[in-house]
């Protein structure tokens, strides 16, 4: 059934005060609940109250401390019958956290005890009212062996403990309110990193990052990362902590990132384990990044939440923001705003484009799960970064003060976040709220021209049709403009249009010439932009726009037009040639440009991914995607080999440290050794070989590896051996070993995926290993889109052996078939095919179900 966002309802009962009572065990705990409940004078009088369950039976069921049978199970739920108006009701259920292999609820995983509770987890525990608009006060007991739970952890703070025999206890207490899915417990044999913190107001606050005990030498940068992303939530939003103890706990079998629990976070490992042997210059920015993103939660999500899970972007979508202006602030902002870009557009642009797309406030979901998606988190983003922009920083900071004073303790929804910041800043946002209800990524079509001494900038925008909404209305698109002199290289200011109709045109005067316009800069909104725009302006761009992002735009331009032409085969043998030629001196220009830090240059060397390129074609062909891509690939190493291997020999001499140069210049040696390996292989095979040897660290070491695991030879499975060997204690870099088989370029990749899926480190229960070796394959179009179907069969075979284990994994791997409309007719039907077989497949679950169902359309 389909749950409607305008079907909502508050809840008849208000559940002031909640009592947990634990008593752990591995394969049986015994979960004894006690809620008071009064009736809410905002809602209809009912008289009933229902408690979700989801697979657990009560032992027990009482009212006012009598036993009752005064209730009716409707599916999993107990609807139960309430005379008066204020009731105890005691539930006693007990439940097998070992075999828990969904991952929502209580589980186990490695000997300890945690829990997933949102969106719908707490119902797997004990029958509650488990919608976020229902906030309790919890007191939680929780007891059992010593010997096996040394660590006894839950939400707020910890107010009693004590030992029984073999056992021991800890009384728990969450003096905030909170909802259900905020829930979290933790029992197992952990050790911590232990510092402090003292806010902006004084508060001494404990914090502790718990891992098990031969990970506690990697945990130092997600402790510096918790306390970067204290300070900076009060400097940057004012916002404080609000209780003694902050506890982060990393556990291996997670299904997503990180949960943002009051005061107990529960951390994938990848997320808080790090060091620089084992993790990767990208591994320490994901760990500061999704450190911080739980930590912002605590505002965005835990003192302020959500009405209903309609409203998730309410908190996703701004603790994104969040995260990412936070990790600006830590390191480099232009290249950091540019890897924002590259996720938003080769995993939200898709979904928008797709038979999944959605708006980043649905209407209606089978399963809310299926909604963790870059459209509600990324998009989400892009939306209140857009608010940010049009307001100014510092009037943004006022709507969002106001929207924290406003709605503290409350359970809110996306409208008022927009109000609040309409009121805060005094800006009209009526039509812009457009951009919570309406899906489809904007299309700006470009046309300047030159009258006298006028520039003439006509911009028109087209939402394209989603499933479910055919007909669109035009958005406030906020576009930052920059038109520069040719003859100076300069422009004379940065200008703001927000492009609000259809269409609209706008009148610069002072140019004598016709000036090349910069537009978007900064992204300053997540549209397509069309725009006939000859080569040689993209080539003045490319080399000297001052916005760095504008700067990396023209040059990704200047790639996906060119490839864009070769794959649909309109080039003539001199366009060809003279497209190359400008990429070429383009890049050339990049790589000995000395003003450069990088970082940065790296980021202007990067090709354009494979799906980016896709999406620019209604119908694409992946092999010859691939194919042109290659070539370009190999033209530019080629062409640039001395400036590229120049770059390389200086990039060697700075020595390892975590500092932003050193990291730069791990990052143009990798991109150096990929140019080359299309190029001059053996080559390429010859430094990536060395590297390897070399590297004293994970970046270097993996770079490499992934250079050589893309080619033939004997280095290959020589490295590939080392790797194994040296790591293979340690699952997150087993995890990167699964990961770099699956998503290179050897031709047997294929074959190579097939066999690792036997291998005995491969298992289906830990949702890192499935993602290492099946989200990596699915993510290479060299893999996947197989010209023989290979690729869609063993993901259509992943889904129906995932499905009845881990069903919210599972469904995570229905999009990549979702696309095939968008895909040459022979491999769309073969993807069809996949997609219609697991339709048909009995007892799928609602969240596959949703997602194939949807995807066929
Ligand atoms: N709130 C978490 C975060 O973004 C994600 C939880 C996802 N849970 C789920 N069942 N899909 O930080
Ligand atoms: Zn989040």
């Amino acid at each position: 059934p389909e749950i409607r966002r305008e079907d909502y309802r508050p809840f008849p009962w208000l559940v002031p005060d909640t009592r947990l009572d634990f008593e752990l065990g591995l394969d049986s705990t015994r979960v004894r609940s006690r809620l008071t409940v009064v009736r809410n004078a905002k809602a209809d009088k009912s008289p009933t109250i229902r408690l979700n369950g989801d697979g657990i039976t009560a032992t027990r069921v009482k009212v006012d401390g009598e036993p009752t049978s005064a209730f009716t199970m409707d599916g999993d739920d107990i609807v139960l019958t309430l005379p008066g108006d204020a009731h105890e009701i005691a539930i006693e259920t007990e439940i097998d956290p070992a075999s828990n292999s969904q991952l929502m609820g209580l589980y186990a995983s490695n000997g300890m005890l945690c829990t997933q509770c949102e969106s719908e987890g707490f119902r797997r525990i004990t029958f509650f009212p488990d919608r976020p608009d229902v906030l309790s006060t919890y007191t939680v007991r929780m007891s059992g062996p010593k010997a096996q739970f040394p660590i006894l952890l839950c939400n707020g703070n910890r107010v009693a403990t004590g030992e029984e025999g073999a056992d021991h206890w800890a009384e728990w207490h969450d003096p905030w309110p909170k909802p259900s899915y905020l829930f979290a417990l933790v029992a197992g044999d952990l050790v911590a990193n232990t510092d402090s913190f003292t806010t902006m107001n004084g508060r001494k606050v404990e914090l502790n990052v718990w891992v098990r005990e031969g990970d506690l030498e990697r945990t130092q940068h997600a402790m510096d990362s918790l306390k970067r992303s204290m300070k900076w939530d009060e400097e940057a939003f004012g916002r404080e902590y609000d209780l003694d103890l902050f506890n982060i706990v990393a556990v291996s079998d997670f299904n997503m990132g990180a949960m943002e629990n009051k005061g107990l976070n529960v951390f994938n490992t990848k997320y808080v384990l790090a060091d620089p042997d084992t993790a990767t210059d990208g591994d320490f920015d994901a760990v500061e990044g999704v450190i911080g993103h739980e930590y912002f939660h605590n505002w965005s999500g835990n003192r302020i939440t959500c009405r209903d899970w309609f409203q998730l972007s309410l908190k996703e979508g701004f603790t994104v923001l969040r995260d990412q202006l936070f990790s600006q602030d830590m390191g480099s902002a232009p290249v950091k705003r540019i890897e924002d870009v590259r996720i938003l557009r080769s995993a939200q642009f898709p979904e928008d484009s797709g038979p999944l797309a959605h708006p980043i406030r649905p209407d209606s979901y089978r399963e809310i799960s299926n909604f963790y998606t870059a459209t509600v988190y990324n998009k989400g983003a892009e939306v209140i970064r857009m608010m940010r922009t049009m307001a100014g920083e510092e009037r943004f900071r006022q709507g969002t003060d106001l929207y924290f004073d406003r709605h503290d303790g409350e359970a809110a929804t996306c409208e008022d976040f927009v109000k609040s910041i309409e009121d805060g800043v005094g800006l009209d946002l009526t039509q812009f709220r457009l951009w919570y209800s309406q899906a489809g990524t904007p299309k700006v079509t470009v046309d300047l021209s030159h009258e006298g001494d006028e520039a003439v900038l006509k911009l028109g925008q087209t939402v394209p049709e989603t499933p479910g909404q055919p007909l669109k209305q035009p958005m406030p698109i906020p576009l930052k403009v920059a038109l520069f002199d040719r003859a100076s290289g300069k422009h004379s200011g940065e200008q703001l249009v927000v492009l609000d109709k259809a269409s609209a045109e706008y009148r610069f005067q002072g140019f004598a010439e016709k000036p090349v316009l910069s537009i978007n800069r900064g992204f300053s909104a997540p549209v397509t932009v069309e725009r006939s725009i000859p080569r040689e302006e993209l080539v003045f761009l490319a080399a000297r726009d001052d916005d760095p992002f504008a700067r990396y735009e023209a040059m990704q331009d200047l790639m996906v037009g060119h490839l864009v032409a070769a794959v649909g085969g309109t080039l003539s043998d001199d366009e060809r040639r003279g497209g190359r030629e400008d990429i070429a001196e383009a890049m050339r220009a990049i790589l000995t440009d000395a003003k450069l830090d990088d970082l940065m240059r790296g980021e202007l060397m990067i090709m354009p991914s494979q799906t980016y390129i896709a999406e620019q074609m209604d119908v694409s062909d992946p092999g010859r995607i691939h194919t042109e891509r290659e070539a370009l690939k190999a033209e530019l190493g080629s062409r640039l080999s001395a400036e590229m291997h120049a770059l390389y020999d200086r990039a060697e001499k700075i020595p390892f440290s975590l500092e932003a140069e050193a990291k730069g210049a791990r990052k143009v040696k990798t991109l150096v050794l990929t140019y080359a390996a299309a190029s001059d292989p053996a080559k390429a095979a010859e430094l990536a070989a060395s590297q390897y040897e070399r590297a004293d660290n994970m970046t270097d070491r993996q770079g490499a590896l992934m250079v050589l695991t893309g080619l033939e030879g004997v280095e290959r499975t020589n490295k590939l051996l080392d790797f194994y060997n040296r790591y293979r204690g340690n699952a997150l870099v087993v995890d990167k070993w699964f990961a770099l088989q699956a998503s290179s370029l050897h031709p047997g990749v294929v074959e190579h995926v097939k066999a690792l899926a036997e291998h005995p480190d491969f298992t289906l229960r830990n949702p890192n290993r499935v993602r290492s070796l099946y989200m990596a394959f699915a993510a290479n179009p060299h893999g996947f889109h197989a010209p023989d179907g290979e690729g869609y069969r063993m993901i259509g075979d992943l889904i129906l052996a995932l499905d009845p284990i881990n069903a919210q994994t599972a469904a995570r791997f229905v999009p990549p078939l979702g696309r095939w409309r968008r895909i040459e007719p022979g491999r769309a039907a073969m993807m069809r095919e996949q997609l219609e077989r697991i339709a048909e497949a009995p007892k799928l679950s609602r969240d596959t179900f949703e997602q194939v169902t949807r995807s066929l359309g």
